[in-house]
């Protein structure tokens, strides 16, 4: 049986369930002193803005192509948003960066999108050029690098997102590069509840992924098994009122949430899987993945790859394409089961969308394609010859 190819890898119930690992050796950028673990990715830029400690109203240049979790920490901190150029190859327009620092600018945030590095060293010295400080924003960019080495390494802080490679119920952290950025006060666990409704909700994917591919009665039995506290579950969620953080899900889209998940730290619930999960091959499986299947791309008519050929050391989120018939692609793909996924179409309010056409173009167009450690050879070819046989 052809299991669906899901469009995040899953979270097995013995991970969830799995212990305290003693002398786990964690991966970069865990492994530093100067890190310090948050509930997400939206709330590592809130403690990475924060440690900045602009003025109040100081402008922070972010980029048009964004998903809008970028820019709410530094609206919640009293901060102003300027967007500035991202092209239709997702680099950023530098000539646009330095304009708008010459009007005035307190920090400068820069994505390396779906893991692929921007241009550091020239943005660098554009940043000490005109006494800006620089936020990295690698939430996409897990167990990548760059030929320099230096991803994650360059900016004064660095924000990343470890659930978004890694089955984690949350998970984010900063990175703190410049010595004199203070490190924030301990930051609070979230409750218990958000992070157990979480690992349940992963636990229940990948049981039921199980039961597509064995069919067998184990595995019939282990989705019956958690099927009681999904439904449990989802009722206590259903009771929440929508601005309460007590069953906050870090997949909300909404940029309305409660501004208490942003002093969260990461659950140590949430730590013991990641200390379980054996990440050392991860990059290099995502890596290959992507290759197979942006060769086979690269001949199908009505496809754009958004990205360049990865360097050896690129860990890639998703493979990115561009193509104009993005909801009919994303339903037939559906219809193989393969989950891709709409990617970014989400407004942020504060962006004047209409005076960055290119990012707009993005929003309207792009469809993510899984990479990831759990897809294997069969899967690629199943997601080509769906890719291949598409309405463009
Ligand atoms: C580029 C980028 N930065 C930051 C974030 C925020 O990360 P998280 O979803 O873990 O809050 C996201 C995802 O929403 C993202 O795509």
């Amino acid at each position: 049986v052809n299991t669906s190819v899901r469009f995040q890898p899953v979270l097995p119930w013995r991970l969830a369930l799995s212990g305290a690992k003693p002398g786990a050796v964690r991966p970069f950028p865990l492994d530093q002193p100067r890190v310090v673990t948050t509930f997400s990715g939206t709330a590592a830029i809130y403690q990475a803005g924060k440690s900045l400690r602009l003025p109040e109203g100081a402008t922070v240049l972010v980029p048009s192509y964004n998903c809008g979790h970028e820019i709410e920490p530094f609206l919640r901190l009293g901060l102003r948003v300027e967007c500035y150029r991202v092209m239709a190859d997702l680099q950023i327009d530098l000539a646009d960066v330095e304009r708008r620092m010459r009007k005035s600018a307190g920090a400068l945030l820069i994505t390396h999108y779906f893991g692929f590095g921007q241009p550091l060293e020239a943005i660098r010295a554009l940043c000490d050029r005109h006494g800006v400080m620089l936020i990295e924003d690698c939430a996409h960019a897990l167990f990548s690098d760059n030929a320099a080495r230096n991803l994650g390494r360059v900016g004064d802080a660095a924000v990343y997102s470890m659930r978004k490679s890694l089955p984690l119920p949350h998970g984010g952290a900063v990175l703190f590069n410049n010595s004199s950025l203070p490190l924030p006060a301990p930051l609070t666990p979230p409750p218990a509840l958000v992070t157990h409704l979480k690992t349940l909700d992963l636990v229940k994917k990948s049981t039921l992924h199980d039961f597509a591919g064995t069919r067998s009665l184990r595995s019939l039995l282990q989705v019956a098994a958690v099927a009681p506290f999904v439904i449990g579950g989802n009722v206590l969620q259903r009771l929440q009122p929508k601005s309460s953080a007590g069953c906050y899900d870090p997949d909300d889209d909404d940029y309305a949430f409660n501004t208490s998940i942003l002093s969260w730290d990461a659950d140590p619930a949430a730590l013991r899987i990641l200390d379980a999960i054996d990440w050392r091959s991860i990059a290099e499986r995502r890596l290959a993945n992507y290759r197979v299947l942006a060769a086979g791309i690269s001949s199908l008519r009505g496809f754009r790859l958004l990205l360049p050929y990865p360097h050896e050391r690129t860990c890639p989120l998703f493979l990115p394409v561009a193509t104009n018939k993005r909801l009919e692609v994303f339903r037939h793909l559906v219809s193989h089961r393969i989950h891709a996924g709409i990617w970014w179409d989400q407004e942020h309010p504060a962006v004047p969308w209409s005076d960055y056409p290119e990012a707009r173009e993005l929003k309207q167009r792009v469809l993510a394609l899984p990479v990831h450690q759990d897809l294997d050879a069969n899967d690629l070819q199943r997601m080509l010859a769906a890719l291949a046989s598409a309405p463009v």
